[in-house]
């Protein structure tokens, strides 16, 4: 795992522009995996202007989304697949018949859930951004989750809804069902790309990076990954013991040695 500290939540999102776009940049069909919620915007938005400048295309990309709500109606705008498509996808040359999401309206979700899967592993994950929840969940990998689950439908702890209601008019609109990636699903992915920026991060940060391995913080199977970059600015950074290592391993990158 490699560990980059980074001034500030601006910096975290330039570092992690830059990777996805040299993904993006070094296969013939590029799979990215998305995050939703507030970590990755500013991600996105430097990949929009890379597209903006010409840059950087995406017309042979295809991208998968981590999790998605159910219950909401049909094209709610905080249905993740909509805020991945506003925020993101309807501002690049990305077709939308490439952006791949749980099909959460499905009449047998236990077997949408196994289809997602299929979809997602069948596809190859070349990078997955990942932000990471304040109790430790990736995707909506709550705390209990199987470090090994498949894409499945979970619950949401209150927790997460409370964190989550700032996009809600209220706490009661947030649904309390998802279909989320799983942690055996999101590591299959070829490099994982955690993002955190901000003091409420820095607890789980330091459980998921430094802590043991546990399925009390389900971001802790990242240290089973053999390719992940945690890009955290100083304030998320803050919990870390060995920052001045991960400093210094920085300071002496080889140059040849990408993340
Ligand atoms: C979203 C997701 C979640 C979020 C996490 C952090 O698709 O899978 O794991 O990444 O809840 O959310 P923010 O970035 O809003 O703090």
């Amino acid at each position: 795992m490699e560990v980059v500290i980074l001034p500030g939540a601006d910096d975290v999102a330039d570092q992690a522009a830059q990777i996805v776009a040299d993904t993006i940049a070094t296969r013939a069909k590029p799979v990215i995996g998305l995050a939703t919620g507030s970590s990755p915007l500013g991600t996105y938005q430097r990949l929009i202007e890379r597209h903006r400048t010409g840059t950087l295309r995406f017309d042979s990309v295809t991208a998968v989304i981590l999790d998605e709500y159910i219950g909401l109606p049909a094209g709610h705008p905080e249905s993740y697949r909509e805020v991945i498509r506003r925020e993101f996808v309807d501002h690049l040359d990305l077709p939308i018949a490439r952006l791949h999401s749980p099909d959460v309206a499905a009449s047998d979700l236990a077997e949408a859930c196994r289809a997602y899967d299929d979809t997602v592993t069948g596809l190859g994950v070349d990078v997955q951004l990942l932000g990471i929840g304040s109790d430790g969940h990736i995707g909506f990998n709550e705390p209990g989750s199987s470090l090994r689950s498949r894409t499945r439908i979970k619950t949401l702890t209150d927790r997460t809804r409370a964190d989550n209601a700032r996009f809600f008019s209220s706490i009661d609109e947030v649904p309390r069902h998802v279909v989320t990636q799983g942690l055996g699903t999101i590591c299959d992915a070829g490099h994982l790309l955690l993002i955190a920026s901000g003091a409420s991060k820095a607890a789980p940060v330091a459980a998921a990076v430094e802590g043991p391995l546990t399925a009390m913080c389900p971001g802790s199977v990242l240290q089973l990954h053999p390719h992940v970059t945690v890009l955290v600015d100083e304030d998320a950074a803050a919990d870390l013991r060995l920052t001045a290592y991960y400093r210094e391993t920085l300071r002496h990158k080889p140059p040849w040695q990408p993340y």
